[in-house]
């Protein structure tokens, strides 16, 4: 890892909605010795966004570059040490950035929610990353940090008290407020659109090990697809509805597993659900987030409904007001037993907007823990995961701006 950079971060996508907001967050954040810069591919929206921010980021430099264009690609990834891009949807734009900075033994972060671009990045950057000691890390905002941190966090409290490996694991989000933009609309109905072309490429996103590092070494555990929908979960003695997100989060989480060695255990069966409670207006609630939820997927698939839906949607550029930003928030459980018969509960939450507020929290930090945190990082390089990446190091650094992330032993 080169030490001889122009900066240690640059934003990359500093024009867009979220990554306004973690150049923000950056700005009021980041120690005063942390040399931070600003990348897009319009000088004039830079300039507009680096003069709102105000203070010392005058002195923030900035860099053009165009995903388009691999020579100011190549320049970006040799400028810095650490790039967080938030130039999406990344299947179409962000591959080449990923190249790049696995070449030039650049650490790169992003928040894409895309399995099929995870999945090209793995295959074609995992090895040069890990000859040239890149941290390769996708997924660094809502989607996947505090599922993959959480489970980290419940192996390591197993571990210490010598519990045995984790088994059966569930992500319960028991409450989240918040909004969309643009930007995300766009990477969705990207993947909607590749797998619609591609039955292949709609195996791999239907695959529970569809990012795994060697799939043929999974283990067989049967039926491992995500709850598709109402169910009355008798272990957790609560009504439960898919959750948006389990599609790539379970995906990660287990990348994250086999990463290690497998060492969440080779019978660790994860999923995350959305959480009801078990009142009596429950299975209605239930009923109705999951209905609506289908049929927005259903609304944004086809191009006729899209077209309906456009004007009602944002563009993008655009998200959730300041309003909706700051009054969101994700609550989270991870229930899991192990293999000693012992139980456990991770408890994650924050406030502010999940995918906005809280991401642009969870980027800006990942992109100091790779610029500063480099000997508490666990040893590895290549396509990695946040837990695999930074794992504690993250942790700490996310309880520190205000995120919980706890553990505790359930005794029944
Ligand atoms: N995982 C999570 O929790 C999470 C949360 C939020 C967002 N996201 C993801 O983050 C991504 C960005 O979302 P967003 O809402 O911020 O999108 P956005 O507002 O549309 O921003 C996209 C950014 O990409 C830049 N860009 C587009 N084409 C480019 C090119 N050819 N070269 C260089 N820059 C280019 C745009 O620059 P211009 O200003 O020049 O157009 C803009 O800065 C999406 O993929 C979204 O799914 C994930």
């Amino acid at each position: 890892m080169s030490g001889d950079r122009e900066l240690d971060v640059v934003v990359f996508g500093a024009t867009g909605f979220v990554g306004r907001l973690v150049a923000g967050y950056l700005a009021g954040h980041a120690p005063g010795e942390v040399r931070i810069g600003l990348a897009g591919r319009s000088e004039r929206r830079l300039a507009d966004i680096r003069a709102g921010l105000g203070g010392a980021t005058s002195a923030w430099p900035m860099l053009l570059a165009d995903s388009a264009d691999p020579v100011s690609v190549a320049a970006l990834a040799r400028a810095a040490r650490v790039v967080v891009s938030t130039v999406g949807p990344y299947r179409a734009q962000g591959l080449g950035l990923v190249e790049a900075c696995a070449a030039a033994g650049t650490h790169y972060a992003d928040l894409t929610g895309e399995v099929l671009f995870i999945r090209d990045s793995i295959d074609r950057c995992n090895d040069v990353a890990a000859g040239s000691g890149a941290r390769i890390v996708h997924c660094c905002g809502f989607d996947s940090v505090p599922s993959d941190l959480g489970v980290l966090m419940l192996h390591q409290a197993a571990c210490t008290d010598n519990a045995g490996d984790l088994q059966d694991t569930t992500l319960v989000v028991t409450a989240l407020r918040g909004g969309i933009s643009g930007g995300t609309l766009a990477s969705l109905m990207g993947q909607q659109d590749e797998m619609r072309a591609s039955a292949e490429r709609r195996r791999v996103v239907e695959d529970p090990y569809g990012l795994s590092p060697d799939r043929a070494a999974e283990p067989d555990l049967g039926d491992e697809r995500d709850l598709a929908w109402v169910r009355y979960d008798g272990d957790l003695r609560m009504w439960t509805g898919p959750f948006v997100m389990a599609g790539l989060n379970t995906r990660v989480v287990r990348r994250s597993n086999a990463l290690q060695g497998w060492a969440y255990g080779r019978r660790f069966r994860y999923r995350e659900v959305t959480g009801f409670g078990a009142g009596p207006a429950a299975p209605l609630l239930a009923g109705a987030a999951s209905t609506a939820l289908k049929a927005a997927e259903a609304g944004l698939a086809f191009g006729p409904s899209r077209a309906m839906l456009g004007p009602l949607l944002p563009a993008p550029g655009q998200g959730p007001s300041e309003k909706t930003r700051r009054t969101g928030f994700f609550r989270m459980q991870i229930h899991t037993c192990t293999s000693a018969g012992a139980r456990y509960l991770g408890t994650i939450e924050a406030r502010g907007d999940p995918g906005y507020a809280a991401t642009a929290v969870m980027l800006g930090e990942t992109a100091l823990c790779l610029a500063l945190d480099r000997d508490q990082l666990p040893d590895g390089a290549g396509v990695l995961t946040p837990a695999t990446a930074m794992g504690a190091a993250l942790a700490a650094r996310l309880r520190s701006a205000g995120h919980i992330l706890a553990t505790r032993q359930i005794t029944q």
